[in-house]
């Protein structure tokens, strides 16, 4: 393991990282893509076509999301960002709100928040925590079915790109937690950060679509191999 000093670090997550608090992933073989077809329930087409049937997927997500707890991956970036002396910053796909659950402060949701819904019409946003239907009505603009999940779904643009880009360009870590590398631009980050200089490290169950691209791997359950590098790295910075 590298034990150079850093003094930026950009995490990246996936849904692996929440796998053992119970959220499902998309991509395992009991994963979401392999139950629903994400073109349905997943993009503003499969939204136009049928705004019922994909509010239903999102209010059926939504529920399952109450109960949910972090897990020791969870927590472990949120020690590593209050105990490093350098600065930590959390990007994550995930919808879930489990880093903020587990303390994390510097966190950049770039596909949305599964908690929260956004008016298609005036961009009002709000907390929201139940069900909500096709006919519901915005209570900014007051129009009704323009509501729909704070989710960045297929085909549409992820969240805070340009301070993403910037992260990336200044830090000198980068590490990639429970993510498969499918989907872009995310799996674009480790190309970018290693263009910057940036020492870059792959902590997932697997090797990813793209392990190749990383300067060190390593395999197993978030849950047990990101606390055991986050000490590694809390050692080394203290040393
Ligand atoms: N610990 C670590 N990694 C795990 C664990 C675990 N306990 N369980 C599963 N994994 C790994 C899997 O091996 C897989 O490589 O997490 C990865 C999850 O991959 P995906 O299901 O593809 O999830 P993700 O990469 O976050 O998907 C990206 O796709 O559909 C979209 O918008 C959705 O944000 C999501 C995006």
């Amino acid at each position: 393991m590298s034990t150079r000093p850093y003094s930026k670090i950009v995490i990246l997550t996936g849904a692996g990282i929440s796998a053992e608090s119970g959220v499902a992933t998309f991509r395992d073989p009991k994963g979401i893509w392999a139950e629903y077809d994400y073109q349905d329930v997943a993009t503003p087409e499969g939204f136009s076509r049928d705004p019922a049937k994909v509010l239903e997927f999102y209010n059926m997500r939504r529920k399952l999301h109450g109960d949910v707890k972090p897990n020791a991956a969870h927590v472990a970036v949120s020690r590593l960002e209050a105990e490093f002396p350098g600065e930590v910053i959390v990007v994550t796909q995930n919808v879930d709100a489990l880093h903020e659950a587990a303390g994390t402060q510097t966190l950049i949701h770039m596909h949305g928040e599964i908690l929260k819904r956004l008016c298609n019409a005036c961009q009002m946003r709000e907390t929201w925590h139940d069900d909500f239907d096709a006919n519901a009505q915005c209570p900014s603009c007051e129009l009704r079915g323009t509501l729909r999940p704070d989710v960045v779904w297929f085909g549409e643009m992820p969240y805070h790109m340009e301070k993403i880009g910037a992260h990336l360009e200044s830090a000198d870590l980068f590490i990639s937690i429970g993510t498969s590398g499918h989907v872009y631009p995310a799996a674009g980050f480790v190309a970018e950060a290693r263009r910057s200089g940036a020492h870059t490290v792959e902590l997932n169950l697997e090797p990813s679509e793209g392990a190749s691209l990383f300067h060190e791997t390593i395999h197993g359950k978030a849950g047990t191999i990101v606390p055991a590098y986050v000490d590694h790295l809390l050692e080394a910075a203290t040393r």
